[in-house]
């Protein structure tokens, strides 16, 4: 199929304000593709052929299509759902000087500045009481609601851009002026009265648009692009990939940004049992699948940092990536990535087949530089991996940049991947 994998894209980077609702719209293509849902709390039973997902939580997925035959391996990509926020805090509204303000603590490491200044809003869950019955309801206010104004900077000539920000004090967003504004927006927003919310997971969201730009639109700027942007393009290629005799499955792991160390995050065991129900389900007896799985590949996608060339010397003496350069490639001493020779060449392979074009990535090497999910992952279904991402800049902001060619570039890659055998290794 031919796509516009740029637009698709922006459609669903606007569909997708936090991790909830990136779920449910990757949840609504499967389901137009053909795709049967499971749930984990009952007994599966698999179809060769058909496609299949499974959501934890709500805010991580699992998304695959078996082989009409006996499956030979696994092909997984893996994505995050979740970006840096801030979480709202218990009864939130703080009423204080005629402002109502809403009280938040941060979710991931976020670049604290970038959020002052930018219309907001209110996305997540709640849960709320149906006539004795718990129900998960998403909310997303769809209109510009907070925003969290910047001090002027005739009363901040001491310090402002160089002392830390504080969550606490500073990047409160404001709701209105009246007190009882945010009891009001959230049973609007939820469509039940407040006293039957009984649980809330609620983040704010920025509302800038994506937007492409620059003198030829080389580049795409939105919020959430780490880790969306990889999310989406690997999707699509999923989506578009040929049947094979492996199986093909697409993970996003919730949680990626706090340390995946949770229920839904690439350190629980939702990939692991996930692989092994499926396994079961073929009929696979306990040596099937470890060779199943021993024969099976990983790669793990999460963006990258592009060259910023205001900043050349915080990045390696090489390798240095830029944005419409391709598929990042990442790779670390201390297996903060996976990457590996066997693994590195694994992707290479599948990359010249389909004509993708590879550039590297490495720390400036007195730099740590993060980690992301492959490394976590492999310590609960430990497999063959490669890390690779998107090149962007200014990662973990609340408006991200990155070229807007490479998101087709994963596309193209994933579609390879998923619809070809690997490549061996002897
Ligand atoms: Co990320």
């Amino acid at each position: 199929m031919v796509r516009n994998i740029l637009a698709e894209l922006q459609q669903f980077l606007l569909e997708s304000p936090g991790c909830f609702h990136a779920v449910a719209a990757l949840k609504h293509r499967l389901d137009a593709a053909g795709f049967t849902e499971l749930r984990e709390s009952e007994r599966w039973q698999l179809t060769p052929g058909q496609g299949y997902y499974v959501s934890r939580n709500g805010s991580s997925l699992l998304s695959f299509r078996l082989p009409k035959c006996q499956a030979e391996s696994l092909h997984i990509i893996a994505s995050h759902s979740d970006s840096p926020s801030f979480k709202l805090k218990p009864d939130p509204a703080l009423w204080a000087d005629g402002v109502l303000r809403l009280n938040v603590e941060g979710y991931g490491g976020m670049i604290r500045r970038s959020w002052f200044d930018r219309p907001l809003s209110v996305a997540g869950r709640v849960i709320i009481d149906d006539g004795g019955a718990l129900r998960e309801r998403l909310v997303y206010v769809d209109r510009d609601l907070l925003l969290i104004p910047s001090l002027a900077i005739h009363l901040s000539r001491d310090s402002a851009e160089a002392k830390t920000i504080s969550v606490q004090n500073e990047l409160l967003p404001l709701l209105g002026l009246t007190s009882d504004a945010w009891a009001r927006v959230l049973s609007d927003a939820a469509q039940v009265s407040a006293d039957r919310i009984l649980g809330a997971d609620l983040f704010l969201t920025c509302r800038e648009k994506p937007t492409v730009w620059g003198a030829d639109g080389e580049f795409l700027s939105a919020p959430r692009l780490d880790d969306l942007a990889c999310c989406y393009a690997s999707f699509a290629g999923f989506l578009d990939a040929k049947p094979t005799s492996d199986i093909a499955l697409h993970a996003v792991f919730d949680n990626e940004e706090v340390g995946s160390r949770s229920m839904q995050g690439a350190e629980s065991d939702f990939l692991a049992a996930t692989v092994r129900r499926i396994l079961l389900a073929l009929g696979m007896d306990e040596e099937g699948m470890r060779a199943a799985i021993a024969r099976s590949f990983l790669v793990s996608a999460d963006n990258a940092h592009a060259l910023h060339p205001n900043y050349a010397g915080k990045y390696d003496l090489v390798s240095r990536p830029k944005m419409n350069g391709g598929i990042v490639l990442k790779r670390q001493a201390g297996q903060k990535y996976t990457t590996d020779a066997v693994g590195e060449a694994v992707f290479r392979a599948i990359c010249r087949k389909a004509n993708v074009p590879v550039q590297d990535y490495a720390n400036h090497s007195d730099v740590p530089g993060g980690s992301t999910l492959g490394n976590i992952s492999n310590t609960q279904l430990s497999i063959r991996a490669v890390d690779i991402g998107l090149a962007q800049l200014a990662m973990h902001s609340a408006y991200e940049t990155m070229g807007s060619a490479d998101a087709t570039h994963l596309a193209r890659f994933a579609e390879a991947f998923y619809g070809m055998p690997l490549p061996k290794v002897e």
